[in-house]
């Protein structure tokens, strides 16, 4: 029997499609030039079976939704102690790019925020690995979670770059407090490469049905990271993915999320299903203004909210 899950997304997807609010992000020129139009949402369930609609296979950078993955990377290759001491695991309650930290260590508040991604970033890979061995630890651990080799766009990555002048400022707070020890424009290179990784929906989807699937690659059936690694990352997902909005998202829509500034959205559901949803027009958060509609018609329809 056919499956009726793509029907009841494409019927979703039309419910959202007509809603124009929201914008893409300025900020990062290539970015702003996006088609504003596309709308995807794809299902990946810890069985392996991926259900999408819509503009599932179209190419966009993951920026922010990189986060929870390099989190997750950092744990494994450094352990719990050494990335506890350097990132803090507490809501910030502010936007994505405030130097959000602990007035006395300069420690960032959580790994979702900017200031707290660029200090996991350089946590990445062994102890004593160069920058470049960094991203390449990074994309080789992205692509696990995918189950497919995914690349950087060193289109977005150079259109970022250029105007990371935020981005740099935070990186030099955090050499100043010894939070990383690389210079500060390597730490923002490399945190910017990471950004620019080129996912689909469906990659999104299989990433988000890894963590729901406790680590372990639904359609690769390989093991990418520990349990204990993605509760913590879940646990912070939960408390910090989506930012300022994250206790509007966790009392309406109820599963931890990602939200990145191209469009794209993921939630886990642990033991279940990864989800993830494409439209690039953000909210005052930076969150998919149809990908949070998307979440909470799923949530609500499908009985997902957790509490
Ligand atoms: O660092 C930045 O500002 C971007 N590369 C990523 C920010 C982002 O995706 C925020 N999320 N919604």
């Amino acid at each position: 029997m056919r499956s009726p899950i793509p029907d009841y997304l494409t019927d979703v997807l039309r419910a959202v499609e007509p809603d124009q609010s929201g914008a893409t992000a300025d900020y990062i020129p290539e970015l702003a030039q996006a088609d504003p139009d596309r709308l995807a949402a794809a299902l990946c369930t810890v069985d392996g079976h991926v259900y999408s609609a819509g503009d599932a296979t179209a190419a966009f950078s993951i920026q922010s939704i990189s986060k929870p993955f390099a989190y997750a990377l950092a744990l494994a290759d450094r352990g719990f102690d050494a990335v506890l001491e350097k990132v803090s695991v507490e809501p910030s309650g502010n936007a994505f790019n405030e130097m959000s930290v602990e007035p006395e260590t300069g420690r960032p508040l959580n790994p979702m925020i900017n200031a707290g991604a660029i200090a996991t970033h350089s946590l990445t890979g062994p102890l004593g690995a160069t920058p470049d061995e960094r991203v390449a630890r990074v994309i080789d651990g992205l692509s696990a979670f995918a189950g497919r080799r995914l690349e950087i766009d060193e289109s977005v990555y150079h259109s970022e770059i250029r105007h990371a002048y935020r981005n740099r400022s935070l990186a030099n707070m955090l050499r100043a407090y010894d939070i990383i020890a690389d210079d500060p424009l390597v730490a923002v290179a490399g945190y910017t490469r990471q950004c620019s990784v080129l996912v689909t929906t469906e990659d999104l989807a299989v990433m988000a049905g890894t963590l729901a699937n406790r680590g372990v690659n639904p359609l690769t059936g390989r093991p990418v990271v520990s349990a204990e690694v993605v509760r913590q990352t879940l646990s912070v997902m939960a408390t910090c993915g989506m930012y300022d909005g994250a206790g509007d998202w966790m009392t309406r829509v109820g599963v931890p999320a990602k939200s990145g500034v191209a469009g794209g959205l993921i939630g886990a559901l642990p033991g279940q299903v990864g989800i993830a949803t494409f439209s690039p027009r953000l909210d005052r958060h930076g969150n998919s203004v149809r990908g949070a509609d998307l979440f909470t018609r799923f949530t609500a329809d499908m009985g997902m909210h957790l509490m």
